[in-house]
C-alpha cells in the first residue's frame, strides 16, 4: 500500500528512484511521482495512473541531474487518485518535498490549524500537512532531521514519511510508525524503501527500523533516532535473495512465475526443519516447550488469502494437536471483545508482515497477554518483530498482487507448527510425525508434476473467458480451497465468483445453478469417511440442474468420471495435504482467464499487495 523510495549517492538519483518504484509498483498504482534535490532547488514530477504515465512526463519534461531523490507510487486513501493528489507533496515555497504511506489520523485538525495561519493547500491529501509542517520547522532553523522528529511528535496514525529539502542537499530523512521502511546500506550511497526489492539491484545489506524512529541517510552513513532525537540502533541483516528473484525471468507475469516457483518455495520452507533423528526443529521458535504445553487455545488471525491458509490449517492443527483452534479475520478480531489470555497462542499469518489489520490484531492479543507467533515471508517486517516467535516461509519475494506461493508456503508453515506442537505435547508419536513429514516432503515433486501437465487448465480458462459467474465447491480442507479459487478469480478477472461448502449446497447455493454455469468441485481423496461419496452426490445434484461441472479429483478416482464435464487430475496426497495441490489449478485458471480478458494480472484494479492501512 504505497511504495516509497529515497536515495543519496553518486549515481543519478532519478534512475535509481524510478527503478525502485518499478519494483514497488505492486504496492499501489494510482499515481507515481519523484522529487530530486540538486544543489539549487527541488524538482518534482508526478502523474496519476501507473508508473508508465510518469515515465512519459519525464520524457516530455526531463529533470536535471541530481544525486538525491525520493519517489512514491500510490494506493489512494485521502483524496482521489488524480495528479494533484499524487506524491511528492511540497510546501508552498517548494523547499521541502515529502512522500507518505499510511493515514495521518489527526490531519483535519492539523490542516485547519495550518489554514488558519494562512497556508494554502494544493491537494486533498493528509500528506500535504507534513510538507507544510516540515517547512515551518525548517523556518525555525532546524535541520531536516530535527524538523522530521518534531513533526512526527505531532502526528497520529500510521505513517512512513520520506523527505528531502532544498536547503539541505546532502540528506534524505525518513520516519516510520506502523508502516514499513527499510534502509539499504551501500558503499558511498544509501537507500530508503518500503521494501528491499526497491534497492536489491544495488545492495543486499539492509537495516531494519523499529517503531517511532527517524532515519537520516547521507552518502557517508545512516543515523537512526527516536522521535525525541535520542540515538537508537537499527538491526542490520543480509537479504537472502537477489535481483533475479525480483524479476519476471521470461514469464509474462510475476504471478505466473510465482505459481511455477511453488515446488521450490514449498521445498525451501521445509528445508532444515526435520532432523535425521526424526524431530522437528523450528529455529525461529522463541517460545519454550513448557510455554507451548500451556497453550489451551489457538487463534489464527489473517486477512485475504492468508486467512484462507488459516482456514486450511485449522483442520490439521485440531486433528494433530487436539488444541481447539479458531480462525478469524484480523479486521474483525479486536472489535468483538475476544476471549484471549496467557494460555492462548495467537498465530498471525501474513506474507508481508505489514498488513495493518493483522498487526493491530496481534497488538491487541499481546495486550491481553496472549503469546503471539507469526508466520511471515518478509524478513525485517513489523509482525515478526512484534511477535514472541516466528516461522518464516521461504517463498522468496512475492510481487504479483494476488498471493500464490505465499499461500502454499503458509499452509506448510502452519503444518510444521502443528506437528511441532504435536511433538512437544505428545499428541503424535515420533513415527507418525515422520510419516506425515515424508508425505509433506513429497509435495514439491507432486506440484512439479501437476504444473508440467497444466496446459488443459489454461485452455479451459480461455474457453470460459466469457463466463459471467463461476462457482467453487469444496468440503473439509477443500472448502477453503474453493474460497481461494473464487477469490483469485474475483481479484484478477473481475467476474462474479463464489466459494461454497458443498454441504451447504442445498441450503441456498443450489438455487444459483443454471444451464452452463461453470462450477468447480474440489473432490476429497477417496477412502476417507464418507466425504468422497457425499461430494459425488453433490456433483450429480448440480449437474442435474444443467451446471457445467469442472471436477478436481485425485488420479485414479474413477467414480467421478461420469459426472465430470471437465476433469482436472490432482496428484494423490492425503486429505489434509490436498489443498496444497488442489489450489494450483485454480490459480492457473484465474491467471490465464484474466490474461485472456486483457487484464493486468500483476496489478489488478483497486488492489494493493500490502494493505498497510485499516
Ligand atoms: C492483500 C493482498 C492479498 C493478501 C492480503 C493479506 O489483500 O492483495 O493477496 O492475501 O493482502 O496480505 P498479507 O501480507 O498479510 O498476507
Amino acid at each position: 500500500m504505497c511504495g516509497i523510495v529515497g536515495y543519496v549517492g553518486d549515481q543519478q538519483a532519478l534512475g535509481v528512484v524510478v527503478e525502485g518504484l518499478r519494483r514497488l509498483e505492486y504496492r499501489g498504482y494510482d499515481s507515481a511521482g519523484v522529487a530530486l534535490c540538486d544543489a539549487v532547488r527541488l524538482h518534482a514530477r508526478k502523474r496519476s495512473g501507473k508508473l508508465a504515465n510518469l515515465d512519459k512526463v519525464l520524457d516530455e519534461q526531463p529533470l536535471p541531474g541530481a544525486s538525491i531523490g525520493i519517489g512514491h507510487t500510490r494506493w489512494a486513501t485521502h483524496g482521489a487518485p488524480n495528479d494533484r493528489n499524487a506524491h511528492p507533496h511540497l510546501d508552498a515555497a517548494g523547499r521541502v518535498a515529502v512522500v507518505h504511506n499510511g493515514i495521518i489520523e489527526n490531519f483535519a485538525a492539523l490542516r485547519a490549524e495550518l489554514e488558519q495561519s494562512g497556508v494554502e493547500f494544493a491537494s486533498d491529501t493528509d500528506t500535504e500537512c507534513v510538507a507544510h509542517l516540515l517547512a515551518l520547522e525548517l523556518d525555525r532553523g532546524l535541520d531536516l532531521t530535527a524538523a522530521m522528529q518534531s513533526v512526527c511528535r505531532r502526528l497520529e496514525g500510521a505513517f512512513t514519511l520520506v523527505a528531502t529539502a532544498a536547503a539541505d542537499p546532502s540528506r534524505v530523512v525518513g520516519a516510520r510508525r506502523n508502516s514499513p521502511l527499510v534502509v539499504g546500506l551501500g558503499d558511498g550511497e544509501n537507500f530508503l524503501a518500503s521494501d528491499v526489492a526497491a534497492f536489491i539491484a544495488h545492495t543486499r545489506q539492509a537495516l531494519e527500523l523499529g517503531q517511532d524512529q527517524v532515519v537520516t541517510i547521507t552518502r557517508e552513513g545512516v543515523r537512526v533516532t527516536d522521535f525525541d532525537g535520542r540515538p537508537v540502533e537499527g538491526t542490520a541483516y543480509h537479504v537472502d535473495w537477489d535481483l533475479s528473484a525480483a524479476e519476471k525471468g521470461g514469464y509474462d507475469w510475476f504471478m505466473r512465475k510465482e505459481i511455477y516457483e511453488q515446488p521450490r518455495a514449498v521445498a525451501d520452507t521445509l528445508l532444515g526443519r526435520f532432523t535425521r533423528e526424526g524431530t522437528l526443529q523450528l529455529d525461529e521458535m522463541r517460545l519454550s516447550d513448557d510455554e507451548l504445553r500451556e497453550v489451551d487455545k489457538i487463534i489464527v488471525l489473517a486477512c485475504g488469502t492468508s486467512f484462507y491458509a488459516g482456514l486450511v490449517a485449522k483442520y490439521a492443527i485440531e486433528h494433530w494437536t487436539r488444541i481447539p483452534c479458531e480462525v478469524e479475520l484480523a479486521s474483525e478480531f479486536r472489535y468483538r471483545d475476544p476471549i484471549v489470555d496467557h494460555s492462548t497462542l495467537v498465530v498471525a499469518i501474513s506474507q508481508s508482515g505489514e498488513t495493518m489489520d493483522t498487526l493491530q490484531a496481534i497488538r491487541h492479543a499481546r495486550q491481553q497477554r496472549a503469546r503471539v507467533l507469526s508466520i511471515c515471508n518478509t524478513n525485517g517486517s513489523t509482525m515478526p518483530r512484534e511477535s514472541d516467535a516466528v516461522i518464516y516461509t521461504h517463498a522468496g519475494p512475492e510481487i504479483g498482487v494476488a498471493s500464490t506461493k505465499g499461500f502454499l508456503t503458509q499452509i506448510v508453515a502452519c503444518y510444521l507448527l502443528a506437528l511441532y506442537l504435536a511433538q512437544v505435547r505428545g499428541t503424535k508419536f515420533g513415527d507418525e510425525i515422520t510419516e506425515i513429514m515424508d508425505q509433506i516432503e513429497a509435495v514439491p515433486a507432486a506440484l512439479q508434476k501437476l504444473l508440467d501437465g497444466i496446459g488443459p487448465v489454461e485452455e479451459l480458462a480461455r474457453e470460459l473467458s466469457t463466463a459471467r459467474s463461476v462457482l467453487f465447491l469444496g468440503r473439509h480442507a477443500g472448502y477453503p480451497v474453493a474460497l481461494e479459487g473464487a477469490l483469485k478469480l474475483k481479484e484478477l478477472a473481475y467476474i462474479h465468483a463464489e466459494g461454497f461448502a458443498a454441504g451447504e449446497l442445498k441450503h441456498g447455493p443450489i438455487a444459483l445453478m443454471e444451464e452452463g454455469l461453470p462450477v468447480f468441485v474440489v473432490v476429497p481423496p477417496q477412502g476417507r469417511d464418507q466425504l468422497h461419496e457425499k461430494m459425488v452426490n453433490n456433483i450429480q445434484e448440480i449437474r442435474a440442474r444443467g451446471a457445467r461441472t469442472i471436477v478436481l479429483a485425485e488420479e485414479g478416482d474413477e467414480v467421478v468420471v461420469p459426472y465430470a464435464d471437465t476433469l482436472i487430475r490432482l496428484p494423490r496426497v492425503p486429505t489434509l495435504l490436498q489443498p496444497l495441490v488442489a489450489t494450483v489449478p485454480l490459480q492457473v485458471f484465474a491467471c490465464e482467464l484474466a490474461t485472456a480478458l486483457g487484464h493486468d494480472v500483476d496489478q489488478p484494479r483497486n488492489l494493493a499487495k500490502s494493505v498497510t492501512v485499516e
